[in-house]
């Protein structure tokens, strides 16, 4: 679709979660004019959800090379050692500029930060807010931060569709969609000097995940046909700790969003809570120097083998012995989302299972943030910045996104690129119909999930082929989600099929050693013709 109306600004951020906002802020201090534009409502992203917290060193027992080392642990020799550098050195005052945003993280009595642990981490160095609440106070504090400046345009309910390009191909803005009621046909555009994906994750490909209904990698699908490269997509981190309820976990509550799984934040581990199988066994002991703090692969692989082995659906969090105070007082979140369901942490067991969390990898990018489509960036968990290698240190996120953010505004602020004219979109392009999401979930939990074989990821494959029938008709919004989704979740597959070992969050049980061959990176891309290529 050609924009039928068009407004022009210097940086279109797409997304409004920690990334994008976070963007928008530094694009302003750089003296730009930034237009953010956002699928639903500002809040909806997954930052509000995030429990755990930030990770930087701000111990002065702590260093930036003991970060770097759990950061490469836990990536399994993946990692750029580049990006790893900047985020642990550049990490501190972004959290400083973070405060001075205004977001209120907790302190001692003493006034300093407290500090906590999570998996992977072998020192204190996670600063939380509101006790497990971390994600949803950033996001307030940047959501006023934006309201307050009135060169920040935020544009709500609109759909990205595709990258427009001037005629060298460089970035020059995005066709959109604005949803609503009696909308039906409001696409438009935004040209731009550069454009920024800070669209989040693609949880939602998956059938049980702690991303909200809207991170379905909007973004990677974008870049993708936009002909950018998008890098280690099969690393998809399942988080071990999610609450056993949702949609397809059975016992959601009236009231209970049903789409995503409540997060059981780590950092109750990173406390002393302990993991036990249906024999009230604490299986993690023995298998991990770190026990329940190991890295979350690790842990996520255990758990499901365990339920497997028990033939269970989930396996217990035992937090009983952290005593009433500290569940209510330091996990608000937990304990609430618990009670809602009639579990009282503080006598009972809490269920727990593995759900889809987090994609270490995304749209590729360099030091500063920037695809390889000239004038195209990403940030946060829609980019592959380097720093997660096979599997993400927790609390890492967050920070990365703070990081690299700054970096992609320096970067403009230096190159100063200039206006281009947006060319016509080619083609019609096809979509999918609305219909694919459940079974597409299906398909994907069932052959491209935390245990992943040759043969179920063919499986996966051909489900997935089969969904892809072009649909007649106008476009709409639901059509081009389901078109992502499926972009997004055949790209996936196809990376999981391809890398034939066992690395970080990547699980082949055809394939269940690592193996030195394969330390290196799957990059994929979508050819001028339309075929899915990948190059290692
Ligand atoms: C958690 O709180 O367990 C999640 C933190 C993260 O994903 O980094």
């Amino acid at each position: 679709d050609a924009p039928s109306w068009t407004e022009t600004t210097d940086v279109c951020v797409i997304g409004s979660g920690v990334a994008g906002l976070t963007c928008a802020l530094n694009l302003r201090d750089a003296g730009f004019h930034v237009t953010v534009v956002t699928k639903v409502h500002i809040d909806d992203g997954s930052t509000r959800w995030a429990q755990g917290g930030v990770a930087a060193v701000l111990d002065p027992h702590d260093s930036p090379a003991a970060h770097a080392r759990d950061t490469q642990i836990a990536g399994v020799g993946l990692c750029d050692p580049a990006a790893v550098e900047v985020t642990v050195t550049e990490g501190p005052d972004r959290i400083a500029d973070l405060i001075h945003t205004g977001a209120r993280f907790d302190r001692y009595a003493d006034g300093s930060l407290q500090l906590t642990r999570e998996g992977g981490h072998r020192a204190r160095r996670i600063v939380h807010a509101g006790g497990d609440a971390t994600g949803a106070e950033i996001q307030r504090a940047l959501h006023q931060a934006v309201l307050r400046d009135p060169w920040i345009r935020i544009i709500e309910n609109a759909m990205v569709l595709d990258l427009l390009t001037d005629a060298s191909g460089h970035a020059a803005g995005v066709s959109l969609h604005i949803l609503g009621e009696g909308v039906e046909h409001g696409v438009g555009g935004v040209e731009a000097r550069a454009v920024v994906l800070a669209t989040g994750g693609m949880g939602q490909i998956f059938q049980s995940t702690t991303n909200p209904s809207v991170s379905i990698g909007d973004g990677v699908a974008l870049a993708m046909r936009a002909g950018a490269t998008v890098t280690d997509l099969e690393f998809v981190q399942f988080h071990p700790t999610t609450l056993y309820v949702g949609k397809d976990h059975g016992l959601l509550p009236d009231g209970t969003e049903g789409d995503r799984q409540p997060l059981v934040t780590e950092a109750i581990r990173g406390e002393g809570a302990h993991l036990l199988d249906h024999s009230g066994e604490r299986f993690m002991v023995g298998l991990h120097e770190l026990a329940e703090l190991a890295p979350r692969d690790v842990v996520a692989k255990a758990a499901t083998a365990r339920m497997r082995a028990e033939g269970q659906p989930h396996v217990w969090l035992d937090a009983r012995h952290l005593g009433r105070t500290m569940l209510e007082e330091r996990f608000p979140t937990v304990t609430g989302s618990c009670r809602a369901l009639g579990i009282d942490p503080v006598t009972d067991l809490i269920p727990v299972a593995p759900a889809a969390h987090y994609a270490s990898g995304g749209v590729r990018t360099d030091l500063h943030g920037r695809t390889t489509v000239p004038g195209l960036y990403a940030a946060g968990e829609a980019a592959c910045t380097g720093l997660h290698g096979a599997n993400r240190l927790a609390s890492n996120s967050l920070l990365e996104a703070l990081v690299f953010t700054r970096r992609i505004a320096d970067d403009l602020a230096e190159r100063k690129p200039s206006p281009g004219t947006p060319e016509a979109p080619e083609g019609e392009g096809w979509v999918c119909s609305t219909t694919s999401r459940a079974p597409l979930q299906q398909a994907m939990s069932a052959g491209a999930g935390v245990l992943r074989s040759a043969a179920s990821l063919e499986a996966t494959a051909e489900a997935l082929t089969a969904l892809g029938d072009n649909v007649s008709g106008r476009p709409r919004p639901a059509t081009w989600e389901a078109t992502n989704l499926l972009t997004v979740a055949t790209a996936v597959t196809a990376a999981a099929y391809s890398r034939r070992e066992t690395r970080g969050s990547h699980w082949r049980e055809d394939h269940p050693g690592a193996s030195d061959d394969w330390l290196g990176h799957l990059h994929l891309s979508i050819s001028p013709d339309g075929a899915l290529e990948t190059t290692w």
